[in-house]
């Protein structure tokens, strides 16, 4: 089993009057890990639900494994479906069932696994999300990092192809996060799935994806190899990245010029905006699986591609790109083939 490509193309949704984001494109590539960030109530949700047929698109297309489920019959949607696991934002476990039972519940609900093989099955997810003990707890009897931790085991149960996963570090403190971040690139080494992450999280933006984009005032900012954007110097990708009160995003809404200029002025007088005091900046070194897991065949693949891309880059991706390389070639000389 390997993930497969996810193609977005001229992707617009409106609610009404109320146009969410337009002409949306970009590739999930196969078997790569890609984040989504993006300032709140800017539809990351809405494109997520996009991807898996919940909510409808007016234009554009959506092609997953050869199949535009946006024009696809109803039969081709539900198969295609799935291929997902779907972390929600708050994990969406059933109350009333233990952590064994949740996880359970979607091999006795779509597959005909004998009682014994789902089991097999639901102590390996468990396992690997480092729930083993668990299994009898109630999710209200749990941390929320444990929840989020059976949500993911019940988003693998069957063993996706593509997993998508809505902000799967909110409510978790930073080592939580941590241990998070390592699982879902674990999870990708052991399943070579596609994987799309929404997050606020920085550091698992910056640690964990192959490909990172951004959606500010309804459009794709940027979409591309994390270096892209890890080195852009476009003002929302900095204030983001930054955690900045200082730059086009504001608290409700976007800021006007005057405003940006105003406070513009507040910084070089010496207040402080409450961002980072150092510039978060540049590319640190992409997390690898836990030493005995498998390695991640994607990178392999995604090194053909960018290299073949390359010259689309600005100097600094290009620049930092260049430097991923170089140690991820120099790793994989080192590991044992
Ligand atoms: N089913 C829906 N019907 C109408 N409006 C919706 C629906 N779902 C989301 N929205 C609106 O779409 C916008 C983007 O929401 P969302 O995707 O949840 O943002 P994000 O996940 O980036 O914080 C919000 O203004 C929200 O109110
Ligand atoms: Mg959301």
């Amino acid at each position: 089993m390997a993930g497969v490509e996810i193609a977005v193309d001229g992707l617009t949704k409106s609610f009404g009057a109320q146009r969410i984001w337009q002409d949306v494109s970009l590739t999930l590539p196969r078997g790569e890990v890609s984040v989504l960030l993006g300032p709140s109530g800017t539809g990351k949700s809405v494109f997520l639900k996009s991807l898996i047929g919940l909510l409808r698109p007016e234009e554009g297309s959506i092609m997953i494994d050869g199949t535009d489920i946006l024009t696809c019959t109803a039969k081709e949607l539900y198969e295609i479906r799935k291929m997902f696991g779907v972390l929600f934002q708050d994990g969406a476990l059933f109350g009333s069932m233990n952590l064994y039972d949740n996880v359970a519940f979607p091999l006795r609900e779509h597959t005909a696994k004998s009682e014994s093989e789902v089991r097999k099955v639901v102590m390996a997810k468990l396992d690997m999300v480092g729930l083993t003990g668990s299994e009898d707890k109630l999710p209200g009897e749990i941390s929320g990092g444990m929840r989020k931790r059976a949500g993911l085991a019940r988003a693998l149960v069957l063993d996706p192809q593509i997993v998508l996963c809505d902000e799967p570090d909110s409510g978790l403190d930073p080592v939580r996060t941590a241990y998070l971040s390592q699982q879902l690139i674990d999870i990708n080494a052991e399943t070579d799935a596609t994987i799309l992450i929404v997050t606020h999280n920085i550091q698992l933006a910056r640690t964990v994806p192959d490909n990172m984009g951004m959606l500010f005032r309804k459009e794709l900012v940027m979409f591309g190899p994390r270096e892209v954007l890890l080195t852009s110097d476009e003002p929302v990708v900095e204030q983001f990245l930054n955690g900045r009160r200082i730059g086009p995003i504001g608290m409700s809404e976007e800021k006007d010029s005057a405003q940006m200029s105003q406070e513009q002025a507040m910084v070089e007088a010496g207040h402080s905006d409450g961002g980072a005091p150092e510039d978060v900046r540049g590319v640190v070194p992409q997390l690898e699986p836990t030493p005995g897991r498998p390695i991640r065949t994607a990178v392999a693949r995604r090194q053909a591609r960018v290299e073949e891309i390359m010259h689309t880059l600005p100097p600094s991706a290009q620049a930092a790109v260049s430097e991923s390389l170089r140690s991820e070639g120099r790793h994989s000389a080192l590991t044992p083939a």
